[in-house]
């Protein structure tokens, strides 16, 4: 096929590779502007190159007319989680949108390639409209952490420096290499629960200060007169706000509200 040609026919897969990025990226968003975790940390895509194309049709003994049906990696997209256990909500994302439909899934996670790879796999057929009509194009989505996906950008680079040669001490060390992944991915698992921990007691704690600036704003008000009350008070909260554990800072807001209620009522009586 000419060059022109298999530019026409690429056309498509790029369209593909664009919406899904803008998709997937969007989804990122979203958790960000919800205050929520977001299981994908980073987007990527890619359409495969002619050449690739190719070369991968000759090694798998595809004739020219059979490449469209039997290469299912033309239209390439990578999610790379920050830990193993996102990796399972990214394919139930995946599984659950209507304008995604799966056709295979290989899980190299549990069962991973014989050279050490690592990943999730999930191929997909997704419609784009184009200006002969609608078609499917397959994709295939590579789900992966930021770990697994270091590790394959270096054994990728080795095997093509090699070319199908690669000395048996390098493929040993990237087999020990994947098992120190392995390692490092369930270590960061057993820290994950301790981020989303922290995340949330940051979140409480922002929501208990803004009280306590709002119930002091009011005091400050209603105590006018009485700069010296107010002054001590606000001591005491800088003093538990820089040492206070998230106990004390409760304790404090507590007693805060109290005496602005009493505030409230006293003023209410006096009238
Ligand atoms: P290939 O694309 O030739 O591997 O054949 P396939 O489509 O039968 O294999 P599969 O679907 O399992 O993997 C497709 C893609 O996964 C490849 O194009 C790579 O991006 C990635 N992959 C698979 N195995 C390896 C590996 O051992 N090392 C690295 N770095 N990537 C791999
Ligand atoms: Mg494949």
């Amino acid at each position: 096929m000419e060059i022109q040609l298999w530019r026409e026919l690429l056309v498509p897969y790029e369209l593909a590779v664009q919406e899904l990025i803008v998709k997937f990226e969007h989804m990122i968003k979203q958790y960000q502007q919800a205050g929520l975790y977001s299981p994908i940390e980073q987007v990527h895509g890619r359409v495969k190159k002619i050449s690739s194309i190719l070369a991968k049709a000759k090694r798998k003994g595809i004739s020219n007319d059979e490449i469209k049906e039997k290469i299912d990696d033309i239209a390439g997209i990578r999610l790379i989680c920050q830990f193993v256990d996102d990796i399972d909500q990214v394919v139930e994302i995946i599984r659950n949108r209507s304008d995604m439909t799966v056709l295979n899934e290989i899980d190299y996670i549990h069962q991973p390639k014989a050279s050490g790879y690592s990943s999730y796999h999930i191929n997909i057929s997704y419609e784009v409209m184009t200006i002969y009509g609608n078609i499917r194009i397959p994709v295939e989505i590579q789900i992966r952490t930021l770990a697994m996906n270091f590790w394959a950008t270096i054994e990728h680079s080795l095997k093509y420096k090699y070319q199908g040669n690669m000395p048996l001490e390098i493929s040993q060390r990237l087999m020990a290499s994947a098992n120190a992944v392995r390692a490092l991915d369930g270590e960061m698992s057993s820290i994950r629960d301790d981020v989303v921990d922290a995340q949330q007691l940051f979140r409480e704690k922002a929501v208990m200060v803004a009280d306590i600036l709002n119930n002091l704003d009011n005091l400050h008000k209603q105590y006018a007169s009485s700069e010296d009350a107010i002054k001590n008070i606000q001591e005491e909260f800088q003093r538990i706000y820089d040492h206070g554990t998230l106990d004390e800072l409760q304790e404090f807001s507590q007693r805060l509200d109290r005496l602005a209620a009493n505030r409230n009522t006293q003023s209410l009586t006096s009238v």
